[in-house]
C-alpha cells in the first residue's frame, strides 16, 4: 500500500523499430493501466508517463533494413504507437518522445552532471570495427554464434536463443550485419559507469528496502522473480558499464566535453531518463511542477516493465539517479515476465504476434475483450500463453454468459416490473443471499458483503495482483446472479411483491457497484454498464472512494425512484470461425515458425559420428504395394554392383508405377530389419513438408548407381 502524497507511473518506452504487439500489452502497458485507472478513482495525485523510445541501434538497424532513414522508422511508428494505445484504451497522461529536442537538454544535462561531478571512468578497449561501412560496430550491429548454446545468429549483446547476455567479444565467428565483413578490433574510448561501486547500496536498497540507512520500501512487496533476477546480477558482481556509444543516430555526448565527436548517449542511459523528459512536457501542459514527481520524497514512482528490462530499472537506472543526486528512487518495479502466443514465443522477426492495430481493425468494439483475456492470462509471476480458443472460452463463458447476462436480466426484470423506476424496498424483508437457499439476508447485509468484496479488488490492484483483483469482481458477478437464482423473482412476483422489490433493488446496487469497480479493467464496458444504469459515467475522479464511502455506511449506492435505460448486450459471443480464421491467419504469416518448432535441429554429432552413415545413389527398378499396409511400398534398388529390397513408406504419396526408374538416395548400411515379413535393407532419403508432403532426395538425372554420397 502506498501511502505518499503522489504517485508517477511509467509504463517501459517502446523501441519506435516496429509495431505493438500482445506481449507488449502484457508487460508493461495494461497493468500500469488498471493501476492508475483505479488510483485516480481513489483521488490520487497521479501521473501516467510514457513515450517511443527512438535512439539506439535498434532504430538505424531497421532502417537500413528498409533501405530508409532513422527519422522516417521513428515518425511511422510513434504514429503506430499512439493509435494502438489509444485504441485499446491505455489512458497515459502524456505520450512523448526520445528524439524531442527537450529530452535531448534532459538526458544531455544528466551526462554533464556525472561527468563533471567525476562518476564515469574514461577507458579506451578494443570494439569490433567494420573497415567496410567505416564504423564502429555497435553490439546489435554484430551477430555471431552464441559460445552458450550454439545458435547461429546471437547478437553482440544477447542470445535471442537461449537469453544469455553476451558482449561482442563472446561471439563466435563475429559478422558485421551491416556489411557482412568480419570484423576487426580497434581501439576506441568510452564514459564507463563503474557500477561495481553501487553494489553495496544496491543490494541493501533492493533486497532489504534501505536506503542510505533510512526505511525506503517494504521488500516484501517487489515480486519475487524481480528481487530475484536482481540478486542474481548483484551476485554475479557488477562491472563498470559503458554510456557511450560510436552511432550516428542518438543523443549527443555534449559538445564541450572533449572526445565528444561521434559519440552518442548509450541508449539504456537515455531512454529511462525519457520518463523525466516526458513529465517535463507533462507539467509544462497541465500547470504542474515535474520536480515534485521526481525530487520530492513524498512521491511514490513506479516502473512497470517487462522482465527483459529488470536490470535497468532496478540497477542501472537507479545507479545514474542517485549518482546524479537530488531525484527520487523507485518504490516498486512490478515487472511482469512474457506471455506466448499459440505454444510459441511472441517474435516480431517471425511475424508469431497477434498486433494491436491489427485486432482493432479485425475485431472493432472488441477492445475490452482483449484487456480481459490478457489480464486473465496476465505474466505476473511467470510466463503465460494467450491462445485463441483461451480467448473464446472466456468471453463466452465469463463475459458473455456470467457478466452480460447477470446485467442484461437486471435491466430487463426492472423494465418489466417497474417500467425501468428502482423500486424502493423494506429493510426488514428477509431474502435468500448469495450463499445459498438456507441462508438468509437483508438488503444491508449485502450491501457490506459487496463493500468487502470491493475492498478486496482494491486491495489486489494495490498489490499489483491484476489477474485476482478481475477474479473476484467476476465473483462478484456470480453472487449476483445467485441472488437472483436463489430469490427467483420471475416466480416470486405473483406471490410476494415485496420480497421482490428488496431483490430488484439490491441486484441494481449490484450492477452500479460492478459498473464502477470494473472500470480500471474494461472502460467500455463500465461506460455500457453506466448508461444502461442511465448513471453518469466514471471519469475517474475518485468514484471508487465514493462508492466505498457509501457503501460502508450502508447506504445505496443510487436511489429509489431512479429510472434505469432499457437493455442492451454488453458482450457478444465469440464464433468458432473467428478462432479459426485468427489461428489460419497466424499460420499463414509465419509458415518458417511451424517448421522450426515442429522440428528444431537435433543436437550435434561429431564428423566421426557422420562418416560412420554410407549414403549411396541407386535407382529404382521395381516397385510393388505390400499387401495390408497402406503405407508401404517394396522397392527394388539398383546400386550397380548389386540390387537391394527396401521397404518404404511413402505409398500414401507415390504410385508405384510412378517411382519406378527414379533417382534416390539410400542409406546402404542400415542394419537390415524385417517390416511385414518383408526385409528392408536400407532406407530411401525422404524430405518432408510442414503439410507432411515428400519428396525424393536424389542425385542430378543420370548420375551413376552406387556412388558415394558425403
Ligand atoms: N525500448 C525498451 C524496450 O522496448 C524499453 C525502454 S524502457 C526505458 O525493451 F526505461 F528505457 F525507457
Ligand atoms: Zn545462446
Amino acid at each position: 500500500m502506498i501511502n505518499s502524497k503522489r504517485i508517477l507511473v511509467t509504463s517501459a518506452l517502446p523501441y519506435a523499430n516496429g509495431p505493438l504487439h500482445i506481449g507488449h500489452l502484457a508487460g508493461a502497458y495494461l497493468s500500469a493501466d488498471i493501476y492508475v485507472r483505479f488510483q485516480r478513482m481513489m483521488d490520487k495525485d497521479i501521473a501516467f508517463i510514457c513515450g517511443s523510445d527512438e535512439n539506439g541501434a535498434a532504430i538505424t538497424i531497421k532502417a537500413i533494413k528498409e533501405k530508409t532513414t532513422p527519422k522516417e522508422i521513428v515518425d511511422r511508428y510513434h504514429e503506430e504507437f499512439k493509435e494502438a494505445f489509444k485504441g485499446i484504451g491505455i489512458s497515459f497522461d502524456f505520450y512523448h518522445r526520445t528524439s524531442d529536442p527537450l529530452h535531448h537538454e534532459t538526458s544531455q544535462e544528466f551526462f554533464r552532471n556525472l561527468h563533471a561531478q567525476g562518476k564515469f571512468q574514461e577507458k579506451t578497449s578494443e570494439q569490433y570495427y567494420d573497415s567496410e561501412a567505416k564504423q564502429f560496430l555497435a553490439d546489435r550491429y554484430i551477430k555471431g554464434t552464441c559460445p552458450k548454446c550454439n545458435h547461429d545468429s546471437a547478437y553482440g549483446d544477447q542470445c535471442e536463443n537461449c537469453g544469455s547476455a553476451l558482449s561482442p567479444t563472446d561471439l563466435i565467428n563475429p559478422l558485421s550485419t551491416l556489411t557482412g565483413a568480419t570484423p576487426e578490433l580497434k581501439e576506441t574510448t568510452h564514459w564507463f559507469l563503474p557500477l561495481n561501486e553501487d553494489e553495496e547500496w544496491l543490494k541493501d536498497w533492493i533486497i532489504k528496502g534501505k536506503l542510505d540507512g533510512a526505511d525506503h520500501h517494504d521488500p516484501n512487496q517487489w515480486k519475487n522473480h524481480v528481487v530475484g533476477q536482481c540478486k542474481s546480477w548483484l551476485d554475479g558482481g557488477l562491472h563498470p558499464r559503458a554510456m557511450t556509444r560510436d552511432l550516428d543516430w542518438g543523443v549527443d555526448v555534449p559538445q564541450e566535453i572533449e572526445g565528444s565527436e561521434g559519440k552518442k548517449l548509450y541508449v539504456w542511459m537515455d531512454a529511462p531518463i525519457g520518463y523525466i523528459s516526458a513529465t517535463k512536457a507533462w507539467a509544462a501542459e497541465n500547470g504542474k511542477d515535474w520536480k515534485d514527481y521526481w525530487q520530492n520524497e513524498d512521491t511514490a514512482l513506479l516502473h512497470f516493465i517487462g522482465k527483459d528490462n529488470i536490470v535497468f530499472h532496478c540497477i542501472i537506472f537507479p545507479s545514474i539517479l542517485k549518482a546524479h543526486g537530488d531525484y527520487i528512487l523507485p518504490t516498486n518495479v512490478p515487472a511482469n515476465q512474457f506471455m506466448n502466443l499459440e505454444g510459441d514465443k511472441i517474435s516480431t522477426s517471425r511475424n508469431w504476434a497477434i498486433w494491436v492495430n491489427d485486432y482493432l481493425k479485425e475485431l472493432p468494439g472488441k477492445e475490452d475483450e482483449l484487456r480481459y483475456f490478457m489480464i486473465k492470462a496476465m505474466p505476473e509471476q511467470k510466463d503465460s500463453e494467450f491462445t485463441w480458443s483461451g480467448y473464446q472460452e472466456a468471453i463466452n463463458n465469463e463475459l458473455v454468459n456470467n457478466l452480460a447476462n447477470y446485467v442484461n436480466r437486471v435491466v430487463v426484470l426492472t423494465n418489466k416490473y417497474y417500467e425501468g423506476v428502482i423500486p424502493d424496498f423494506d429493510e426488514n424483508q428477509e431474502i435468500f443471499g448469495p450463499v445459498g437457499e438456507d441462508e438468509f439476508a437483508f438488503h444491508d447485509s449485502e450491501m457490506l458483503r459487496l463493500y468487502d468484496d470491493l475492498a478486496e479488488v482494491a486491495d489486489a490492484i494495490r498489490a499489483y495482483e491484476f489477474r485476482a483483483a478481475m477474479n473476484k469482481l467476476m465473483e462478484i458477478s456470480t453472487k449476483g446472479n445467485q441472488i437472483l437464482q436463489f430469490n427467483e423473482p420471475w416466480k416470486t412476483i405473483k406471490e410476494d411483491e415485496e420480497k421482490v422489490k428488496t431483490v430488484m433493488n439490491l441486484s441494481l446496487q449490484y450492477v452500479a457497484g460492478l459498473a464502477c469497480a470494473i472500470r480500471p479493467f474494461m472502460p467500455t464496458a463500465s461506460d455500457n454498464m453506466c448508461k444502461l444504469l442511465n448513471i453518469p459515467t466514471v471519469t475517474e475522479k475518485g468514484e471508487f472512494v465514493a462508492m466505498m464511502d457509501k457503501l460502508a455506511m450502508g447506504e445505496s449506492l443510487f436511489e429509489s425512484g431512479h429510472k434505469i435505460s432499457t437493455a442492451a448486450h454488453l458482450f457478444s459471443r465469440i464464433e468458432d470461425e473467428l478462432v479459426s480464421e485468427q489461428k489460419a491467419k497466424l499460420q499463414k504469416s509465419a509458415p518458417v515458425a511451424a517448421v522450426e518448432t515442429s522440428n528444431p535441429i537435433k543436437e550435434n554429432i561429431i564428423f566421426d559420428d557422420f562418416v560412420k552413415i554410407d549414403f549411396r545413389t541407386a535407382k529404382i527398378v521395381e516397385a510393388e504395394k505390400v499387401p495390408k499396409a497402406d503405407k508401404l511400398l517394396k522397392l527394388k534398388l539398383d546400386l550397380g554392383f548389386e540390387q537391394r529390397t527396401v521397404v518404404s513408406g511413402i505409398a500414401e504419396h507415390y504410385k508405384p508405377e510412378e517411382v519406378i526408374g527414379r533417382e534416390v538416395t539410400l542409406v546402404a548400411n542400415l542394419a537390415p530389419r524385417k517390416i511385414r515379413g518383408v526385409e528392408s535393407q536400407g532406407m530411401v532419403l525422404m524430405a518432408e513438408n510442414a503439410e507432411g508432403k515428400l519428396s525424393f532426395v536424389a542425385p542430378d538425372k543420370g548420375w551413376e548407381n552406387g556412388m558415394v554420397v558425403r
